[in-house]
């Protein structure tokens, strides 16, 4: 179980009665009333959905649906000083005593970076049609700006062509938090020039990797990095300054934004497979009487992100002093947009990628509130439904919504599994997720692919390697590769292109 951290839960609950720290203060069980909250979403759209008879267990997805699992590379490649890579934050964060729960480091995670091969072949083996990675900025361009290093492209070059030899299409993030250190020591993401660096950064890898179907994801949860590694202190890089939390999202959005033009720029080969961000969102429900609380709730947590990539402008519910609201200076995060900047990041994507991990709901003073059963995670509430709830809502907010792609959604070793190999509770997560987004697709939503958190076990951030979210087991010490009972069983729902047992 993870370790509550209350210097980082005072920290938050001052930020946001919400509390956005998911990584931390959604722990504890408790069951709240049973609150008759989930959107009653009316089916919409002619596009094919699934075919569904009586029973989910024979759910099918559409044809060419996209089956796929996800890694990232500081917590699965190890080889932190290899080959020309430069520091990142999580380096220096997980360097300092008391960051990480068991002490470990990147060094050797899941040691991906030698075993990459026998990765690829286990990617392959589980029949998958995709396999999502990200790149490391720090090994591309190992000081955040300027020379690039050939050495760590060619390693993302190896990968790509032996994704393209096994018939498995790439997704490539190209930030998923491990920031070059030199880039932090000059503000980091409270830094509007970090978006430059990595509008230039993008430029470097699509020029390498250009030619292949790359479907390119820019920003991993930009929610996360500003509200657990800047405003809160559990992430790298450990700042605690809602001020510079909020510039963190708006600096990243804009580096969404800065990507997608360095996509374009680069023409249409290199734009084959689309672009698109990835967004951790969650229906965020009320409790008694908390309907305002939640609306604003909602704000803080997904329209922040949404409206302006999607419609090109910031909520103006999302932060202020109210209950649910994210409490920071609203003036002072509105004085960082500068003419230009909403139009970058609503610049058209061809993807909009959606990480679901559960749900909320908050009392009307703004509290989260223990409404469904928490995972090992303890900020992970598991409601399938809420996946639906969320698919549907996107349909339905947003007229111009790209092509839909889950690129993560898991669930940690359930403790109740004695051996971790034979993971029930993963199989029964995932099948209730899936079950969900098959629902979605057969009420219209253009859903058009699912990729599983994670294919490996892994450097879980501050719960260092004490927390397993693989469908491959990495034995500590060894390193050897093990399917899980998951494994197996979602290799048989990628043959059959869906449900079947
Ligand atoms: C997501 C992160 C991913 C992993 C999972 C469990 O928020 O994107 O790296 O930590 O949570």
């Amino acid at each position: 179980m993870p370790r509550p951290d209350p210097a980082v839960s005072r920290a938050l609950t001052r930020l946001t009665d919400l509390s956005l720290d998911r990584r931390t203060l959604l722990r504890g069980a408790g069951v709240a009333a049973a609150l008759g909250v989930v959107a009653a979403c009316s089916p919409r759209g002619s596009r094919p959905g699934p075919t569904r008879t009586a029973s989910p267990s024979s759910l099918r997805f559409p044809d060419g649906f996209r089956w796929g699992a996800a890694t990232s590379a500081f917590q699965v490649e190890g080889s932190t000083t290899a080959d020309g890579r430069g520091p990142s934050i999580w380096d220096t964060f997980a360097a300092e005593p008391g960051r990480i729960d068991d002490g470990s480091t990147g060094d050797p995670a899941a040691d991906h970076y030698r075993r990459w091969e026998e990765d690829l072949d286990l990617v392959a083996s589980l029949g998958l049609g995709s396999y999502r990675f990200s790149v490391a900025w720090p090994r591309v361009v190992p000081t955040g700006s300027g020379a690039v290093n050939q050495a760590g492209l060619d390693f993302y070059r190896r990968l790509v062509d032996g994704l393209r030899r096994r018939g498995v299409r790439p997704a490539v993030t190209l930030y998923h938090w491990d920031l070059p250190q030199p880039l932090q020591d000059a503000g980091g993401w409270a830094a509007r020039d970090t978006a430059e660096r990595f509008g230039e950064y993008a430029a470097v890898v699509f020029d390498a990797l250009a030619g292949e179907d790359v479907t390119w994801l820019t920003v991993n949860e930009p929610k996360t990095t500003a509200f657990v590694g800047y405003a809160g202190t559990e992430h790298a890089p450990g700042l605690g300054d809602v001020d510079a939390g909020l510039a963190a999202v708006h600096h990243q959005l804009l580096a969404h934004g800065r990507a997608v033009q360095a996509l374009r720029a680069a023409g249409p080969v290199a734009a084959t497979g689309g672009i698109g961000i990835a967004l951790n969102l969650q229906p965020v429900y009320p409790g008694i009487g908390a309907e305002e609380t939640a609306r604003r709730a909602d704000g803080a947590e997904n329209r922040l992100y949404l409206d302006p990539v999607l419609l090109g402008r910031y909520p103006d519910d999302a932060v202020g002093d109210l209950p649910g609201q994210v409490h920071g200076d609203a003036d002072r995060f509105a004085a960082l947009v500068r003419e230009g900047d909403l139009e970058a990041i609503s610049a058209p994507a061809d993807v909009l990628a959606v990480q679901y991990y559960g749900a909320a709901m908050v009392d009307r003073y703004g509290a989260w509130q223990s409404a469904f059963p928490t995972s090992a995670a303890g900020w992970q509430q598991v409601h399938p439904e809420g996946l639906y709830d969320l698919l549907t809502r996107l349909r339905d907010d947003y007229p111009d919504l790209p092509p839909l792609l889950i690129t993560e959604n898991g669930v940690p070793d359930d403790p109740a599994d004695t051996d971790p190999v034979h993971d029930a509770a993963r199989v029964a997560f995932l099948r209730a997720h899936l079950e969900q987004a098959g629902r979605a697709v057969a009420d219209g939503v253009d859903l058009r692919g699912y990729y599983a958190w994670s294919l490996l076990d892994n450097f879980e951030w501050a719960r260092g390697m004490s927390q397993r979210w693989g469908l491959v087991r990495v034995e500590p010490g060894t390193l050897d590769r093990t399917p899980k009972d998951s494994a197996r069983w979602y290799q048989r729902v990628v043959a059959a292109n869906g449900l079947v047992d």
